[in-house]
């Protein structure tokens, strides 16, 4: 890690006294550190003291004109290899899982283009509370990595996780965020379907499916995360891409296919895309009109390419094929079927049945997966969907791991 810098934001916790050591670990292993702090973070420990230790003047805020003429904000948060946040309160992952920047602190962490690590520190209750762990879920699926919190007796008399990583530890975690240049799928080309497909009736009518493509989307995330080179060919959804991917977006399966077929050669392709078996055969170029005493139109279907099997046949077939299989009964005979079927080689299957109460995976946060390869099949407990992206991105990267080998 010798003749890397870092970008230290010292959030205001009782463990900023920690950020000072972790300053001179970094110094004694070569590493450059410019610091951030904030107005809370002032309050813990003082700019002299974080100014001494890096070497460098103390960046503290946004609207300064002398910051701005030395070093612009943006420039600052883009400047260093890796930006990591410690101690990370619950204030700075709240505002970059939401988004807000109204200080330096978090307009540099939206406007970095570096990986992010976070050293959580806070209250065990705050830790465990229903909005902080919504935002873990959200930074986490944005690609940020997190080392810690530990157990242990908190400043506050408490007992329980909440506890900021050890200064050791955390270098160790920016070492490997350093050295892994990005992530083990880097050098990667992957590519992921998501969501329905729309089939035109006519300009303004459509056959879709429910699928909202949440796991498709968190999938590419994770591949993005763990540094693959990410193209998302994307039916019409409502929820924003995850950072890092190449968004492609499309209407129909026959876009899709193209699409597809435009970013081969692929080491790895996730078909996640709830495409539409059928068409009508001849959209109307104009609005069907109900006009009094016509008859009700008739629909002709006629099929779709099936994109997943095209890709397995294609000359330029990626290296790790995986498709969905979304099924109501019999989930896992009828997906081990289909795997050999249509020729991909890992299909992770889904029980798609409503619950009781007429909910369905399909647009839901959780899923329930088994996943089948040619040689063995594995039951995944239920699990949120970014969580279950995150499990088949380890497949994967072992996958990989294995067959280098
Ligand atoms: O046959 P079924 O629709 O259940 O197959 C599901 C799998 O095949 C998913 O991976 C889906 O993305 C893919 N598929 C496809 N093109 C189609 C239909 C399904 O790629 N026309």
């Amino acid at each position: 890690m010798r003749g890397k810098s870092v970008l230290l934001v010292i959030g205001g916790g009782i463990a900023a006294y920690k950020a000072l050591e972790l300053i001179r670990r970094l110094a004694e292993r070569g590493v450059k550190t410019r610091a951030i702090l904030t107005s809370a973070g002032a309050q813990f420990v003082t700019p002299l003291s974080v100014a001494a230790l890096t070497g460098n003047r103390v960046f503290s805020d946004l609207f300064s004109l002398t910051d701005e003429s030395e070093m612009g904000h943006i420039e600052l948060s883009r400047a260093a290899d890796l930006v990591v946040v410690a101690p990370a309160t619950a204030d700075l992952m709240g505002k970059l899982a939401a988004g807000l920047a109204n200080d330096l602190a978090s307009t540099a962490l939206i406007a970095t283009d570096k990986p992010i690590l976070m050293a959580p520190a806070m209250n065990v209750r705050m830790w465990q509370s229903p909005p902080v762990r919504r935002n873990l879920e959200t930074l986490k699926s944005d690609g940020v990595l997190f080392v810690g919190p530990g157990d242990g007796e908190m400043a506050c008399g408490e007992f329980g996780p909440g506890r900021m990583a050890e200064p050791l530890e955390i270098i160790a975690a920016i070492e490997a965020a350093l050295t892994n240049h990005g992530g083990p799928l880097n050098g990667l080309k992957a590519l992921v379907t998501a969501g329905p497909t729309q089939e035109p009736l006519d300009p303004i009518r459509f056959l879709a499916n429910r699928s909202s493509g949440k796991q498709g989307y968190a999938i590419a995330g994770a591949l993005a995360a763990a540094g693959a080179d990410v193209a998302l060919v994307s039916g019409p959804v409502e929820i924003a891409p995850p950072p890092h991917v190449n968004l492609i977006k499309v209407g129909t399966a026959r876009q899709m296919l193209r699409a597809c077929e435009a970013q081969l050669p692929a080491d790895i392709a996730v078909m996640s895309a709830a495409v539409a078996d059928w068409r009508p055969e001849s959209p109307a170029s104009g609005k069907i009109k109900k006009d009094d005493g016509r008859a009700v139109p008739e629909i002709r279907l006629v099929e779709n390419p099936d994109i997943l099997a095209t890709l397995a046949k294609s000359s330029n077939r990626p290296r790790l094929l995986i498709g969905f299989a979304a099924e109501t009964d019999h989930v896992r005979a009828h997906a081990s079927a289909k795997r050999a079927r249509k020729g991909a080689d890992w299909i992770l299957a889904n029980d798609v049945s409503a619950d009781g109460e007429g909910r369905s995976v399909m647009g839901g946060d959780r899923n329930q997966i088994h996943l089948i390869t040619v040689e063995t099949e594995e039951s995944w407990p239920e699990m949120s969907k970014a969580d279950a992206a995150r499990r088949l991105v380890q497949h994967i990267v072992r996958h990989f791991q294995e067959t280098q080998t």
